[in-house]
C-alpha cells in the first residue's frame, strides 16, 4: 500500500497517540532500514534504543525461527528452559541473584516498585511504601509508572495520580537526603535520563545514594531500561557508574526487537515476591527469551560491546567537533552510544532536515537530539551523521543571513 494511503487509514483507524514521521518502513539489514519507496536510512534510532544487534542479525532471527516452529508459548503454568536460562546468564553477569520476566519497560518498573513496595510492608510495616523519583525522569506510561515519572507532561489528564512517589532534582544529593524518611521504601532513577534529555548521573552522587540506602535499608533502584544491554558500551550503565542497585529494570534492547522485560533483584529483596504476588501471562515466554539469549550471547561473546565502546567515543568525539564548529549546538552529553546534542534551535525541524537526507534520528525534546544507533554501527555511518549534522547546521545559518538580508 502507497504511503499516502497507509497515512490516511492509519488517521481513520489507529488511536491517535503518536506523532510519526511520514515514511513507511518496510525493511531493515544492519543499522540501514528501507522505506515503502526504497530510500535507504541510516537508523540512529535503533526502535528506540531497541535493536542493538542491528536489524536482521543472523542468530537473532535464526533463534526465533527454530522456537516459532517449535513453541511460542504456555504460560507461567509450567516450566521453559529458555526462561530459566536467561535468568541465569542476566545473574551471572550482574548484581542480580534472581529474575523476573516482563514485556516491557513500564512493566518491568511496575515490578520494581511492587517489589520495594512489598519489602517495605514485610521489614518494616505499612508505613514504608513511598518511592523518591527524578524530576525529568521517564519510567513508563502505565499509571504507576506516569506517577513515577518526574514530569508532568506525561501526568496530566490522568489524575488522580497513584499516591507513594515523591521527586527529588536528579544529581542533587542534599535534596533527596532531606525527602528520606521512615516511609521512604526505595529511590528510583536512570542512570543517564534517556527522554530527559541525555543527562548523566555523577558518581559521586550514586556512592553518596548508595550510602544512604545501605544504611537506611531503603531500596535502590536502577530503571536500566534504556541503559542497559550494552547501550553505554558495557553490558550496564551501572558497572561504568561503579554503584551497584538492589533492584535493576530492563527492556528495550533485551530482545533486540522482541518485546520482553526484566526485573533483577538481590536474594534478599526478591523473597518477598512469593507465589501468586506477581505475575505475567506472556511474561517470559520461550520465544521472547531464546530471542533475549541469543541477544545476550552475542553481547557476552564481547566484539559487539567493545565496538560500542569504541564507537561511542568515536561518536561522542564527533558530536562534540560539531558542536566546536556551529553556535547552534549548545551541549553534547552522554554515554557509550547513548549521546545527547542540546541545541538552540528547533530539535523537531533537524530531524526532519536528517530524515530527507537519509538519517534516522530522534529528538526526546524541543532542543534535544538523542542518537541511540544498534551496537554494531559503524565509524563510516557515523562519520555520514556528522557530515550530515554539519551540512543541516551550515544550511540553516545561510538561511539566516538570506533572511536578514
Ligand atoms: C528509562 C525508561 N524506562 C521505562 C521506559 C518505558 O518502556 P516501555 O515503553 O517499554 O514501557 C522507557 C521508554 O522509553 C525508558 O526510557
Amino acid at each position: 500500500m502507497p504511503t499516502e494511503e497507509l497515512k490516511s487509514d492509519a488517521a481513520k483507524y489507529l488511536m491517535q497517540t503518536y506523532a510519526r514521521q511520514p515514511i513507511s518502513i518496510v525493511r531493515g539489514r544492519g543499522s540501514k532500514v528501507y522505506d515503502l519507496e526504497g530510500r535507504e536510512y541510516i537508523d540512529f534510532v535503533a526502535g528506540i534504543a531497541v535493536n542493538i544487534l542491528g536489524h536482521g542479525h543472523p542468530d537473532l532471527v535464526h533463534a526465533i525461527q527454530r522456537q516459532a516452529a517449535q513453541l511460542i508459548h504456555v504460560s507461567n503454568l509450567y516450566y521453559t528452559e529458555p526462561q530459566v536460562r536467561l535468568a541465569q546468564l542476566l545473574i551471572d553477569h550482574s548484581f542480580a541473584d534472581r529474575a523476573f520476566f516482563c514485556n516491557s519497560g513500564a512493566e518491568a518498573n511496575e515490578a520494581a516498585i511492587k517489589l520495594a513496595r512489598r519489602y517495605g510492608h514485610e521489614k518494616h510495616g505499612p508505613e514504608r511504601f513511598e518511592i523518591i523519583t527524578m524530576t525529568n525522569s521517564f519510567h513508563g506510561r502505565t499509571l504507576a509508572t506516569i506517577a513515577a515519572t518526574g514530569q508532568e507532561k506525561v501526568q496530566k489528564g490522568f489524575e488522580p495520580l497513584m499516591p507513594g512517589f515523591m521527586y527529588a532534582p536528579f544529581n542533587d544529593f542534599t535534596e533527596i537526603a532531606a525527602l528520606v524518611g521512615p516511609q521512604t521504601a526505595g529511590i528510583m532513577l536512570e542512570p543517564i535520563q534517556g527522554e530527559g534529555g541525555v543527562h548523566v548521573a555523577d558518581r559521586e552522587y550514586l556512592k553518596n545514594l548508595r550510602g544512604l540506602c545501605t544504611e537506611r535499608d531503603i531500596l535502590l533502584i536502577f530503571d536500566e531500561v534504556q541503559t542497559g544491554m550494552g547501550r553505554t558500551g558495557t553490558l550496564f550503565a551501572y558497572e561504568q557508574l561503579c554503584v551497584a542497585p538492589d533492584i535493576l529494570t530492563l527492556a528495550k534492547g533485551l530482545g533486540g526487537g522482541m518485546p520482553i522485560g526484566a526485573c533483577l533483584a538481590k536474594e534478599s529483596v526478591a523473597a518477598v515476591f512469593t507465589p501468586g504476588t506477581h505475575a505475567s501471562t506472556f511474561g517470559g515466554n520461550p520465544l521472547a527469551c531464546v530471542a533475549a539469549l541469543a541477544v545476550c550471547r552475542v553481547l557476552l561473546e564481547g566484539r559487539v560491546l567493545e565496538q560500542a565502546k569504541r564507537m561511542g567515543e568515536y561518536l561522542a568525539k564527533g558530536l562534540a567537533d560539531c558542536k566546536d564548529r556551529h553556535r547552534a549546538v549548545r551541549d553534547v552529553r552522554g554515554l557509550g552510544l547513548l549521546q545527547g546534542m542540546e541545541l538552540d534551535i528547533d530539535a523537531k525541524a533537524v530531524v526532519a532536515d536528517c530524515l530527507a537526507r537519509g538519517l534516522l534520528v530522534n529528538a526526546t525534546s524541543e532542543r534535544v537530539l538523542r542518537f541511540v544507533p544498534p551496537l554494531i554501527i559503524t565509524q563510516g555511518e557515523i562519520d555520514k551523521l556528522i557530515e550530515t549534522l554539519t551540512a543541516i547546521f551550515n544550511q540553516r545559518v545561510l538561511s539566516e543571513k538570506a533572511a536578514h538580508h
